[in-house]
């Protein structure tokens, strides 16, 4: 279904009057709320604070994946998470805090430099995302994972998905995100090129990028079947955005200590998430 203008409008108008955070009901007193409230606004907005700033190379917000802030149900949400950490990470080879996981997405999501785990700006993102556990018990048991079709679908994929996903992307999704993937600033964010996500980001897992698209867009109205989602999905992260390369996000000077993970080296660009699927981006193309 295509969307009309004016819904798409009325859309981004909510979307961007989010940047204008409100203030979150029943806060702890004191410094312990303003801390989770401005971690919070952080999320919703980098551009809240000159400091976070600093750390992002796109031009993304948390909130544009982790919608709602992370307070809905939906693929990419932060209930439940501050409960599992310390846990391990595959990625890392290593047990990993939320401040981790948090600078982690600075460099991955949205392209820039680690914040260290002690900075202001990750301890109140940290202290917003904990603020939405209050009341549940640490290491909540999860519910069992969902069937997941996209491992299969992503091992069977061929040129026609790419050309399906182009199909489905023109339909329900260039309205908002523009033809050329490239958003319009402010309102609707950058799927692809320089200044989204880069190849070492969660979303540029194809898999992920399905299920996250599958639960969250078109925005308001999300209703693609798991076929649609995953083509659409394929299409997206076959065509060109940053490369990942570990040490250029990591800050110069930077002790090995300080960096909690046994994995020091990593590149990632389109073609290699791609190979690692089992598939050519030559022949996707
Ligand atoms: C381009 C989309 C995108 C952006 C932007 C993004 N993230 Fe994420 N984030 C993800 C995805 C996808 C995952 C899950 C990754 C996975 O399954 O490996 C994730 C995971 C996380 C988790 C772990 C959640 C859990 O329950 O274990 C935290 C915490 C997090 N992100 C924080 C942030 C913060 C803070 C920012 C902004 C500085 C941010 N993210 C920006 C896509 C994004
Ligand atoms: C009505 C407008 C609209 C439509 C249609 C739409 N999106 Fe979005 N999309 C948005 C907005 C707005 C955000 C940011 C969400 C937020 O900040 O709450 C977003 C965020 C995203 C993100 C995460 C941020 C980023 O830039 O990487 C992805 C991925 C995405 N959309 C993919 C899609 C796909 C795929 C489709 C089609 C199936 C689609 N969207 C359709 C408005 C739309």
């Amino acid at each position: 279904m295509r969307m009309s203008p004016l819904l798409a409008l009325a859309l981004a108008a909510s979307a961007t009057a989010t940047v204008s955070a409100a203030p979150l009901a029943d806060l702890p007193a004191g410094r312990l709320g303003q801390a989770v409230q401005h971690g919070h606004d952080m999320i919703v907005n980098p551009g809240a604070d000159p400091d976070m700033k600093a750390y992002v190379g796109n031009a993304l917000s948390c909130a544009n994946c982790h919608t709602d802030a992370g307070n809905n149900e939906r693929p990419g949400n932060f209930r439940s998470t501050a409960g599992r950490y310390p846990s391990y990470s595959k990625r890392e080879d290593a047990v990993i805090t939320l401040e981790d996981r948090i600078a982690n997405c600075f460099m991955r999501s949205m392209n820039g430099m680690r914040p260290g785990t002690d900075s202001r700006v990750v301890v109140d993102m940290a202290a917003y995302i904990s603020w939405l556990d209050r009341g549940k018990p640490i290491l909540a048991p999860q519910p069992p994972a969902a069937a997941d079709p996209y491992p299969a679908m992503l091992h069977a994929a061929g040129r026609g998905d790419v050309v399906a996903g182009a199909g489905v992307y023109r339909a329900e999704c260039a309205s908002c995100h523009g033809a050329t993937g490239a958003g319009v600033s402010g309102s609707f964010p950058p799927l692809w090129g320089p200044d989204s996500y880069n190849a070492g980001a969660g979303l540029a897992n194809v898999a992920k990028l399905a299920r996250w698209v599958k639960g969250n867009m078109p925005l308001g109205n999300a209703h693609l079947d798991e076929k649609q989602a995953f083509q659409v999905a394929l299409f997206v992260d076959t065509q060109a955005r940053p490369d990942f390369v570990l040490s250029q996000h990591l800050p110069a000077g930077i002790r090995p200590q300080d960096y909690n993970a046994q994995v020091r080296s990593e590149t990632d660009t389109v073609e290699s998430n791609l190979r690692k699927a089992g598939l050519s981006l030559m022949a996707l193309r």
